[in-house]
């Protein structure tokens, strides 16, 4: 692997500096550690018909499926905070799409990534199952 716990860090703040999110002014980063050693990242995109935003990670992962396969997702890291105050204050965690999108990318690559949440004083080290327990996902359809 090619990436560590802290350059997927660094990676997701840089992608938080690309956030297009005029109406929130909450920019989040979001990046995706392949097993091959990959790195994809993403950031939110915001619309003026406000529930149309995009989350950094959904777009991260849109990427990544829509550009190229890239086998199983070891890690996920992520970014967030008011512009110009990046990284402060509590931890963002991925909202409850963005964990059943990453659930989907996981189970592509029969993975239970790790998910490095980024905040102030700490960084919250968890499981995608934990995040999203007893998870619906591809293998409910086969
Ligand atoms: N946001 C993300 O990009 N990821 C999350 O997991 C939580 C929220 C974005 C969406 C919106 O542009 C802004 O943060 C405020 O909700």
């Amino acid at each position: 692997m090619s990436w560590t716990k802290e350059s997927l860090i660094a990676a997701a703040r840089e992608a938080a500096s690309k956030a297009y999110a005029p109406y929130s002014n909450f920019h989040v980063g979001a990046a995706l550690g392949f097993a091959d050693g990959s790195v994809v990242t993403g950031a939110n995109v915001e619309n003026a018909s406000y529930g149309l935003t995009l989350c950094a990670e959904t777009v991260a992962v849109g990427k990544a499926l829509s550009e190229d396969w890239r086998g199983r997702l070891e890690a996920v890291a992520v970014v967030g905070g008011k512009a110009g105050a990046l990284g402060a204050g509590d931890p963002v965690t991925p909202c409850g799409r963005c964990r059943q999108v990453l659930n989907e990318l996981a189970a592509l690559g029969e993975s239970d990534p790790q998910v490095w949440c980024v905040g102030e004083a700490e960084v919250l080290e968890l499981r995608l199952s934990d995040l999203l327990p007893q998870a619906f996902g591809p293998g409910a359809l086969a």
